[in-house]
C-alpha cells in the first residue's frame, strides 16, 4: 500500500496550504485488475501546444455587467429601455413630492443624448427626493473600503443643488456611506466623489441614492460607483474573479464571443468602434442574451485584461452573419465589415503612427498588443444561406494581404480558401465526452489546426458537477495527447451570475454573487491540468479492460518531469500498474494532486464553495515498475522527477 500525505488547497487555488491530512489508499475494484499504463520516457511522439488552455468569453449569464466588469450601478446611462428607467426607483421622505422619467431631449454627449429627469415638487433639508439603483442583485459593501462614485449632471437653473450620493444598508436603512455635492450647474457636468465605508458587515443588501433637498429639476447620466479594482484599476475588473482566472495561468482569451459578436441581427453586431474611449461615448448596445450590453468592459479593457493575465487575445471580427439568420452579402455590402476588421486589428497591433493605433494611444495605451490568431465570425455553420465560404475568403484575404503573418481561424468548413485553424465547439453529455477522447487522433496532420474554442460537459447546474468535471478531464487528455494539431481549447461558458433571473445558459464554469465567487469541479480540473503540462507528448499504450479510465503523459525534459494525468471516471478505486521505461529513471518520490468526489452530482455551490477542492501530497515509492490504486470518481496529476 503507497503510503500518501495530503495536503489540501486553500480556496485560491494552490495560494493556502492547510494542515497536512492522511488519507489510506483506496480498495481496488476487481473487475479492473491488471491493467498496466506503459509510458515510454524517452520516446516523445507530438509537441505539446503551449497555448492549449484558454479562456473564452462574452457577455452572457452577467458575465461582465454584473460580473467582472466591477462597476456597481445597474444601468447606470439609463439606456437598458428607452422608455422607463429599468432597475431605478423614486424615493421620497416624508412630504417630498416628486416623480421621475427618461428624457429623450437632453443627455451628456452625443452617444448618451437621454438621460433620467428628476423632477422635484418639494423637498427640504429634512425630506429629500431622490432615485435609487439596487445594483446587480444588490450594491456588496465591505468594511472600510473607500468606493469611487461619479455621475453627470445638469438642473434647471445654475447653483442649484445640494445633490447627495449615499450608499444604504436595505435591512436597516443605516447610511453606510455618503457624500455631498453642494451644487449643479444647467449644463452637464461630471461630478466625482469618493465613498468610505466604516466598521460594516460584508453584504450586498445596500443601495444607491442620489437625493435633493430642494425643488427644481435635475438630469443624471452615467451614475457610477466602482470598489477597490484588480491593480486598481480605473474602470476594472473585480478582484476575485480575476484571481480565479489567474490562478488557472490561461494563455489567450477568445474575446468577445460567441453569439455577442454577432447580435440579433445584423445592425446589432458587435461594432468595437463604439466600446472605446471615454464611457460618455459609448452608447451600449443590445445583446443576443436578453440584456443590454453597457460596454463599459469594451475592447481596450478585453486587451488590458489580455495584459494583466498575460494572455494572448484571440481576437473574433464580425463576419457578417448574425443570429437571426440575417447576413451580409459576399462583395461590396461585406467591404465595410472587411474595413472595419482591418482598422480592429491595427487598433490592437499597430503603432501609435497608424490610424487606429494613435486612437488605442490617445484611449491610453500606447504600446500595441501581441496578436497571432483572428477568427472570422462565430459558428457560421448555422448561416444556412451558404454564404460563409464567399464571406471568409473576403475577410481572410484582406487579412493575409495587410497582415501576412497573422493565424486566421475559420468557424465552419470552407472550400475557398484554407484556414489556417479551424473553431470546433462541443457541447455535449459526460457519456459522450467518455466516448469520443480519440476524436483528434486520426485528424490529417496536414490540414489546418485545430482550435476548440468552445466545450463543456452540459452537466450539473449552475456549474458543472464532479461527474462533468470528469468528463471534462477525459475530454482534455484526448486534446493534450493531440496537441499538435489541437493547438487552443477554450471551455464555455466562463461566468454566471447564480442570482435568480441573472442567467441564460447552464452549467458555467465559475459563479458568484455580488460579493462571493466559487469554482466548479470542472474549473478546479482545468486549473490542474493548465498548470501541469508538459512539452511533449510522450509514447504510451494501455493494456487491460478499463473502459473509464483516461489519461494523458507529457514531459518537460528541461525540468526533468514527466505530468501524468489519470481520470478514474468509475464508481471503484482502480488500481493501474505503471511502467516507466526508458534510460531515464524516476526519482522516488512523486508529486500528487487529488481532485475526487463522492458521486457524479456531488458539486460545489456558493454555500459550499470548497466542497470539492484539489489535495496536494506526496507519494515516495514511484519506480520504474510501480503501483497505485486511484480513487473512484477522481482526477489525479503526478509530477514525476527523473534522475
Ligand atoms: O457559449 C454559449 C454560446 O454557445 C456561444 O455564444 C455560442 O457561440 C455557442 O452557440
Amino acid at each position: 500500500m503507497l503510503r500518501s500525505i495530503r495536503i489540501l488547497w486553500g480556496t485560491v487555488f494552490g495560494a493556502m496550504m492547510l494542515a497536512p491530512v492522511l488519507f489510506a489508499q483506496p480498495q481496488p475494484s476487481s473487475h479492473s485488475a491488471g491493467t498496466v499504463l506503459r509510458i515510454q520516457m524517452n520516446k516523445p511522439v507530438a509537441q505539446v501546444s503551449p497555448t492549449l488552455y484558454g479562456l473564452m468569453t462574452e457577455e452572457i449569464n452577467h458575465s461582465y455587467d454584473g460580473g467582472i466588469y466591477a462597476e456597481l450601478v445597474r444601468n447606470r446611462a439609463f439606456q437598458d429601455n428607452s422608455n422607463h428607467p429599468d432597475h431605478w426607483r423614486i424615493v421620497r421622505d416624508g412630504n417630498a413630492r416628486a416623480s421621475m422619467q427618461i428624457d429623450k431631449t437632453t443627455g451628456p454627449s452625443a452617444a448618451l443624448s437621454s438621460s433620467l429627469k428628476l423632477t422635484v415638487q418639494q423637498a427640504d433639508d429634512a425630506d429629500a427626493a431622490g432615485i435609487v439603483n439596487d445594483g446587480y442583485w444588490g450594491i456588496p459593501l465591505r468594511a472600510n473600503t473607500t468606493y469611487a462614485g461619479s455621475f453627470y449632471a445638469k438642473a434647471d437653473h445654475d447653483a442649484s443643488g445640494p445633490v447627495t450620493m449615499s450608499l444604504v444598508n436595505n435591512n436597516t436603512g443605516a447610511v453606510v456611506a455618503t457624500v455631498m455635492v453642494p451644487s449643479l450647474t444647467a449644463e452637464w457636468k461630471q461630478y466625482k466623489v469618493t465613498l468610505q465605508t466604516g466598521q460594516i458587515a460584508t453584504t450586498a443588501s445596500n443601495h444607491l441614492v442620489l437625493s435633493v433637498t430642494r425643488p427644481g429639476a435635475v438630469w443624471f447620466s452615467l451614475v457610477s460607483l466602482f470598489p477597490p479594482t484588480y491593480d486598481n484599476t480605473p474602470n476594472g475588473n473585480r478582484i476575485d474573479l480575476m484571481e480565479k482566472l489567474a490562478a488557472m495561468h490561461p494563455a489567450f482569451l477568445r474575446l468577445p464571443g460567441g453569439n455577442f459578436l454577432e447580435g440579433d441581427r445584423i445592425r446589432d453586431w458587435y461594432d468595437w468602434k463604439k466600446t472605446l474611449g471615454p464611457l460618455l461615448d459609448r452608447p451600449t448596445h443590445p445583446s443576443p442574451w436578453r440584456y443590454r450590453s453597457s460596454d463599459g468592459l469594451g475592447l481596450l479593457e478585453f486587451l488590458e485584461w489580455c495584459q494583466d493575465l498575460h494572455m494572448q487575445p484571440v481576437l473574433a471580427v464580425y463576419a457578417g452573419y448574425s443570429l437571426r439568420g440575417e447576413h451580409v452579402a459576399p462583395g461590396p455590402d461585406l467591404a465595410p465589415y472587411v474595413q472595419s476588421a482591418l482598422d480592429e486589428i491595427q487598433y490592437v497591433t499597430g503603432g501609435a503612427d497608424t490610424k487606429w493605433g494613435a486612437v488605442r494611444a490617445e484611449d491610453g495605451h500606447p504600446a500595441p498588443f501581441p496578436l497571432t490568431y483572428v477568427e472570422v465570425g462565430n459558428e457560421d455553420e448555422f448561416d444556412r444561406s451558404g454564404s460563409y465560404d464567399a464571406r471568409f475568403a473576403q475577410f481572410f484575404d484582406a487579412i493575409r494581404k495587410a497582415y501576412p503573418k497573422l493565424q486566421v481561424i475559420a468557424t465552419a468548413p470552407v472550400k475557398g480558401r484554407t484556414p489556417d485553424v479551424i473553431d470546433d465547439h462541443f457541447y455535449r453529455t459526460a457519456q459522450e465526452f467518455f466516448e469520443d477522447t480519440h476524436h483528434y487522433d486520426k485528424t490529417d496532420r496536414s490540414g489546418p489546426k485545430i482550435f476548440v474554442g468552445e466545450w463543456a460537459t452540459m452537466e450539473g447546474t449552475p456549474t458543472p458537477d464532479m461527474g462533468a468535471a470528469l468528463a471534462d478531464a477525459a475530454w482534455l487528455t484526448g486534446l493534450e495527447r493531440n496537441s499538435d494539431i489541437v493547438i487552443m481549447a477554450s471551455y464555455a461558458p466562463l461566468f454566471i451570475n447564480v442570482n435568480p433571473g441573472a442567467s441564460q445558459w447552464v452549467p458555467d464554469l465559475i459563479g458568484y454573487d455580488a460579493v462571493h465567487s466559487y469554482g466548479s469541479p470542472g474549473y478546479y480540473a482545468q486549473a490542474m491540468f493548465s498548470n501541469h503540462l508538459g512539452n511533449e507528448v510522450v509514447d504510451s499504450s494501455l493494456k487491460g479492460d478499463a473502459p473509464l479510465l483516461f489519461y494523458s503523459a507529457t514531459r518537460d525534459e528541461s525540468k526533468r518531469t514527466l505530468y501524468l494525468k489519470v481520470v478514474n471516471a468509475s464508481s471503484k478505486p482502480l488500481p493501474l500498474e505503471i511502467q516507466l521505461i526508458g534510460k531515464d529513471k524516476p526519482q522516488g518520490t512523486a508529486a500528487v494532486t487529488t481532485l475526487s468526489g463522492h458521486s457524479m452530482e456531488e458539486t460545489n455551490s456558493l454555500a459550499e464553495p470548497a466542497r470539492i477542492l484539489p489535495v496536494k501530497s506526496a507519494i515516495t515509492d514511484v519506480s520504474s515498475d510501480w503501483k497505485r490504486i486511484f480513487p473512484a470518481y477522481s482526477i489525479e496529476i503526478i509530477e514525476v522527477h527523473m534522475r
